[in-house]
């Protein structure tokens, strides 16, 4: 591809990204972030802002190190200390950036518009006297006066600035006006333009979008949209869209996306919203009749985009909205091949517990087909817990063991937890994990009845690697007990659509 067909991504998930409130990244967790950026293809990685801290620094070092094919660039105020810090680190491209808008330049910096073109200047004359790319930020480019904006623009390109970047700083630009910014400044400059949009109205992706059809060709993004207050541009929408709806093209391998959005979420802490965009939950899952009959015939009736494209599978729910045919399809998924009048009867239980106000999990699907059907419970089980124990205590470190049949093997582990049930959980982890590589995604716990005595429900979600989910419920007065039950459950879930719909040795 040449370079001028394709948009540029520049992502900034481990600067911007960190400074979403609440996020610090250690410098492993960076490097190991980085390179599945670089896996997944992207043309920038912004690794950090060195003059930070010390942490940032070595973060910043190590991902240079590394060798990736991606462009390592570090941020820099104009100033020749954060200049240095970023050269120190060995990257080949600076983001130097200072406020523009007279906002900031008055409260904030206490400089006049001369003076900050002049650091400005001085700051990418300094950064390019040592042979690095330099990309030049006007921080709060949407809150500047147009005419000073373009003069700052023309000074950097001409003291040899490589790129512009036009930052939305506090996300108030809309689609429109981004359209007509990026179309003046185009003007102004020859130098390629790239868009940092923050989402403080939600429209940080629109407003990408926008100024890419004006002509901008470079895009600052995050994964899950991550970034200072209510984020940034996510880089799973904006390349998606730019792919499927503008007919762009990026380097992004999009089969990726959802493995890295993954990674993103565990290692920042920051859970993605169910009905996100192309990463969710719910991105590619049904419930409704309709809906999943137009799937099941054709998927295109009601995905916009295949879920295999970004890595993911399609998940059907059954719930008070589902019809035969999802139930049907839900249930050969997971092994059951019920008549037609056994499905008719599991459909009218599904929906009488849905009118309840339940969501129906996996394990109520098929504790439902197991009760219709007839099977036995026996039959289907390929792990059983055979034995816990738990310690706890003020003084003492709470600790569980447990010993677990898997596919007729018995195995036994013990972890200690911050809790009973985080011990417990932990050590069953500790084999599933190892043995069939299933992680607890989801736990959620409630009190059914009130007093000390009240039965806790426990909902889990589970995982395996190939993006096979499971839920399951378990309802009991021990929280522990019920905590295990459920993750057993829900892992047996796994284990048996594995073998039965893949046909795979456990
Ligand atoms: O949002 C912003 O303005 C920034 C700059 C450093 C580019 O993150
Ligand atoms: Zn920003």
């Amino acid at each position: 591809m040449s370079s001028e067909d394709y948009i540029k991504i520049f992502d900034t998930t481990l600067r911007d990204g960190e400074q979403t409130p609440g996020v610090s990244l250690t410098p492993e967790d960076k490097l190991e972030i980085a390179r599945l950026l670089d896996k997944l293809g992207v043309d920038t990685i912004e690794a950090g802002f060195p003059i930070v801290s010390k942490g940032e620094i070595e973060g910043v070092k190590l991902i240079v190190k590394e060798g990736l094919k991606a462009e390592i660039c570090a941020l820099a105020r104009v100033d020749k200390r954060d200049i240095d810090a970023a050269l120190g680190c060995g990257v080949g491209c600076i983001h130097v950036f200072i406020a523009t808008s007279d906002i900031h330049l008055k409260y904030k910096l206490k400089l006049t518009r001369e003076q900050a073109l002049q650091k400005a200047i001085e700051g990418v004359e300094y950064a390019k006297s040592h042979g690095v790319q330099v990309e030049f930020s006007a921080e709060d480019a949407t809150r500047s006066d147009l005419d000073f904006l373009k003069q700052v623009y023309r000074a950097v390109e001409r003291v040899g600035a490589d790129r512009i970047d036009i930052p939305d700083t506090v996300g108030i630009i809309t689609p429109m006006k981004m359209y007509q910014l990026v179309g003046e400044i185009k003007e102004a400059v020859r130098l390629p333009i790239s868009l940092h949009c923050h989402d403080d109205f939600g429209m940080a992706v629109a407003n990408t979008l926008a100024g890419i059809e004006a002509g901008a060709v470079r895009a600052h993004v995050t994964i899950n949209g991550l970034g200072e207050r209510a984020g940034n541009a996510a880089l799973e929408e904006v390349v998606m869209a730019l792919h499927s709806l503008y007919g762009r093209k990026t380097r992004i391998n999009t089969q990726q996306i959802y493995e890295i959005s993954k990674l993103v979420s565990e290692l920042t802490g920051v859970t993605v919203q169910a009905n996100k965009a192309i990463v969710g939950d719910n991105a590619f899952s049904h419930e409704s009749g309709i809906h999943v009959h137009g799937i099941l015939s054709t998927p295109l009736t009601y995905e916009p985009i295949m879920p295999e494209m970004v890595g993911r599978k399609r998940w059907l729910q059954a719930g008070k909205h589902a019809g035969g045919h999802g139930i049907a399809a839900k249930l050969e998924e997971m092994g059951w091949q019920p008549t037609k009048d056994q499905l008719k009867e599991i459909v009218e239980r599904v929906k009488d517990l849905g009118d309840k106000g339940k969501a129906v999990t996996d394990t109520d699907l098929s504790a439902i087909s197991r009760f219709v059907m007839r099977k036995s419970a026996e039959e289907e089980k390929i792990i059983d817990l055979v034995d816990l124990a738990v310690v706890t205590g003020i003084k003492v470190v709470p600790t569980a063991s447990v010993k677990i049949i898997l596919d007729g093997k018995e195995y036994v582990a013990a972890e200690t937890g911050v809790g009973p049930v985080d011990s417990a959980v932990k050590a069953i982890q500790n084999i599933t994990d190892r043995l069939a590589n299933i992680k607890l995604k989801e736990y959620r716990l409630s009190a059914i009845t009130g007093g000390s005595d009240a039965l806790a429900e426990v909902i889990i979600k589970v995982e395996d690697k190939d993006g096979n989910v499971a839920s399951a419920r378990a309802a009991g007065e021990d929280v522990v007990i019920a905590s295990v039950e459920a993750l057993i459950d829900g892992i047996n879930k796994i284990l048996i659509k594995r073998k039965r719909s893949q046909n795979l040795v456990i």
